[in-house]
């Protein structure tokens, strides 16, 4: 009997439920039926059931019990609902307004869609939401009626139009704001000068323009602002006040005229970032009251003048970033930014254009991770001060009119990993201490640093790269397009951990190692434009990421190695080589004679090898039979 009511009431349930969930769940549940009422219209305008749920796996009506749910334990109503990244696809329904005691609503990384329902705005105790990361669209209400609102972040998303006119003018308690990277219009709202409560505020990656205003960098509380990758236009002139500001970015935006002098009204700054503007006049001297600065980008702006001397005074400053600026005099910038003892990451390439890189002895950067003076036409040799920066991970001193040989003293710098000298006059040899560079043979994944948060840029012709780490860039040495002589090193072979060599344009001779085949992190191999003799040794064709070769326009002679990622590369790899041939594009028919005389003693066995198995015709079989008895004396001095 009881089991017969049992399952009538079951029974009963389920027909009840087609017919209305919420009335027959009312029954049994102890979460409150408005709340209910809410979670069945936000489950309705879903396309797919949550997991954990009613009715889909929970066995459980009471809604307090449901996966990502919080009940205030006297009330019963629903406090907190978090459902991040849970894949939820479809809309955000209305009927989310129900769950009038939400503080907390976190549905950050999902798919949802279309508008946020207005009616959101209006829920009285909401403190925390988190929209982010979802594809909501359509433009958000003029007005913002959330009173307890603390925490909104609706970063990443579509969503378009202008910013709210009035924030700030119902809540008296919010402290983080992101918009950012939406595609939002206009300028900032003047009732965010409001937001006194407010410590992070966030519009970055939208479409904003007019000026940066002023009532945002007096809000007394506010450490954190990022309005950088939009349209702004100017920054506004600002009297004396106080600021917490820690952080400030403004980069990439279309900002003219002076910097502000302003910097004495920001004793905490620590991150300045205005790069990528058209900023012009000079860098503001005050900017050394910022005695915390550890950031400073300026770079791509239309600067012009001097780094002021006051920066003598920047105890913290660990990054500064002036290439392309507009500064000038570089000895004069290294000699007062030789006093900045923690000064780590220096980019001042692009700018200084025609001076001397000076050679003045006194120079001094111990802390020196990454020295970046590339792209100035500076004159003079490679100087002896770099040599104390043992720190140095990365040298960049590319497209200059730089003359004399590379130094030596290189191979101290245990962690230099690039190095980047193209494009300059260099001559003489090739220094072989650049064989012994610790880091290309053994670098360690524990060398790997913490970031500093803000993104620094690097120019490679004309695309921009960015990185925000050192690290990050690929272990290279570029070499290419001076006029170095002698032999391309067999030692080269041990640096196991090396990515790029580039060797081009040079007057480099002698055959090519076939200890090369070290090279086994190697991704680009380029030896084109030098009098290189001799064969490809096959053994190159064990490099398994090498992606990039070339050996064009040299006097290379013999068979190209087959197999591995040769056969990937292209007839322009190899032109330019008269004595050359083998591979798809240039037959071997007339080059037996050549082949005869620049055979590498190594590669015999392997030529054989391979003129075996891939079955050539009988015709080689003499040529291959004459290198096995080529003369120990032909082997290359090297
Ligand atoms: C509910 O089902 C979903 C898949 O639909 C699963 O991922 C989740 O772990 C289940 N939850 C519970 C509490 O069984
Ligand atoms: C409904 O409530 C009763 C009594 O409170 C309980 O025994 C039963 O398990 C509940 N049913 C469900 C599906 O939660
Ligand atoms: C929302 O949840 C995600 C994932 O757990 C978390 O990273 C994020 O901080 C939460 N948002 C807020 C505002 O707490
Ligand atoms: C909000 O800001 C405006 C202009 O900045 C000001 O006139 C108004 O008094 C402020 N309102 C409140 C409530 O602070
Ligand atoms: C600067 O920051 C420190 C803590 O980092 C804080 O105690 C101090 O009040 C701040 N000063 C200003 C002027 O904001
Ligand atoms: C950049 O600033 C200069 C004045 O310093 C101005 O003449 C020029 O129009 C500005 N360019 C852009 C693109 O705003
Ligand atoms: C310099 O850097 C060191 C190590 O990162 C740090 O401990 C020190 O506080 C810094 N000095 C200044 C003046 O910022
Ligand atoms: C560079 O600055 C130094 C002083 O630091 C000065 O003696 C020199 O004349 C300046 N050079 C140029 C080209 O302005
Ligand atoms: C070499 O550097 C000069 C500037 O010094 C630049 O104009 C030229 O394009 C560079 N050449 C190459 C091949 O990068
Ligand atoms: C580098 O090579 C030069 C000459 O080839 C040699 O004198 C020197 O000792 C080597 N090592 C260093 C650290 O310079
Ligand atoms: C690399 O790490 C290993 C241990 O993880 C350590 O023994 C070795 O000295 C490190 N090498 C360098 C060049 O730092
Ligand atoms: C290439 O090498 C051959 C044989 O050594 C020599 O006769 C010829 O002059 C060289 N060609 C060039 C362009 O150096």
């Amino acid at each position: 009997m009881v089991a017969l009511l049992k399952i009538w009431v079951l029974v009963s349930i389920l027909l009840l439920s087609l017919h209305s969930q919420i009335l027959v769940i009312s029954q049994n549940v102890t979460c409150n039926s408005n709340d209910l009422k809410g979670l069945k219209g936000f489950m309705d305008k879903l396309q797919s059931p949550i997991g954990g749920w009613w009715p889909t796996n929970s066995s459980s009506f009471n809604c307090c019990n449901w996966v990502g749910i919080t009940c205030d334990s006297s009330s019963g109503r629903i406090v907190s609902l978090k459902l991040p990244n849970q894949r939820l696809t479809g809309h955000f329904a209305d009927l989310i307004s129900s769950l009038v005691q939400l503080k907390t609503l976190n549905l950050s990384h999902n798919f949802l869609k279309g508008p946020i329902p207005t009616s959101f705005f209006h829920l009285a105790n909401l403190e925390i939401v988190d929209l982010s990361g979802n594809e909501f669209d359509d433009v958000l209400p003029v007005t913002i009626n959330l009173p307890a609102l603390q925490v909104l972040d609706l970063s990443d998303n579509n969503l378009r139009g202008p910013l709210p006119v009035d924030l700030c003018t119902k809540t008296n308690r919010l402290r983080v704001v992101s918009f950012a990277v939406n595609y939002f219009t206009g300028i900032i709202p003047v009732n965010f000068g409001n937001c006194s409560f407010l410590e992070r505020l966030s519009s970055a990656g939208n479409y904003h323009s007019g000026v940066i205003p002023d009532f945002l960098l007096r809000l007394p509380r506010l450490r954190e602002l990022e309005l950088q990758d939009n349209e702004f236009t100017a920054i506004t002139g600002i009297s004396d006040f106080f600021s917490q500001l820690v952080h400030l970015d403004l980069s990439i935006n279309l900002i003219s005229g002076d910097i502000p002098d302003f910097f004495n009204n920001f004793p905490n700054l620590t991150y300045f970032l205005a790069h990528s503007n058209n900023l012009s006049g000079t860098i503001p001297a005050n900017l050394a009251s910022c005695n915390k600065l550890k950031a400073l980008n300026l770079a791509k702006n239309n600067l012009n003048g001097q780094v002021p001397e006051s920066f003598k005074n920047l105890e913290s400053l660990s990054y500064l970033l002036l290439s392309n600026c507009g500064v000038t005099n570089l000895s004069a910038a290294l000699t007062i930014l030789q006093h900045c003892r923690n000064l780590t990451i220096l980019v001042l390439s692009r700018n200084f254009y025609n001076e001397q890189l000076p050679s003045n002895v006194h120079l001094q950067f111990k802390s020196l991770k990454a020295l970046m003076i590339a792209n100035c036409s500076l004159t003079g040799s490679i100087p002896l001060w770099i040599s104390g920066s043992t720190q140095l991970q990365l040298l960049e001193l590319s497209d200059n009119r730089l003359t004399g040989s590379i130094p030596t003293y290189m191979e101290d710098f245990k962690s230099l990993f690039y190095l980047d000298l193209s494009n300059n006059s260099l001559s003489g040899k090739i220094p072989k201490n650049l064989t012994q560079l610790r880091s290309l043979i053994w670098r360690n994944v524990s060398m790997e640093e913490p970031s500093p948060d803000f993104p620094f840029f690097k120019h490679i012709n004309t695309r921009t790269l960015q990185y925000n780490q050192i690290i990050k860039f690929p272990p290279k040495l570029d070499l290419s397009s001076n006029l170095l002589t002698g032999p391309i090193w067999p030692e080269f072979g041990n640096l196991m951990k090396l990515h790029v060599l580039n060797l081009q344009h040079n007057n480099l001779s002698g055959t090519i190692p076939s200890s090369l085949s070290g090279l086994i992190s190697i991704e680009t191999l380029d030896f084109s434009y030098n009098r290189l003799t001799g064969t490809i040794p096959p053994s190159l064709a064990k490099l398994s990421f090498l992606s990039t070769f070339s050996v064009a326009h040299n006097n290379l002679t013999g068979i190209i190695p087959s197999g591995g990622q040769f056969s990937t590369f292209l007839n322009t790899s190899f032109e330019g080589n008269p004595g050359l041939c083998g591979n798809l594009f240039l037959s071997c028919q007339n080059s037996r004679d050549l082949l005869r005389p620049h055979a590498h003693e190594e590669d015999e066995y392997t030529i054989l090898h391979i003129l075996v198995i891939t079955g050539f015709g009988t015709g080689f079989l003499g040529t291959v039979i004459s290198l096995l008895v080529v003369p120990r004396f032909m082997k290359s001095h090297i």
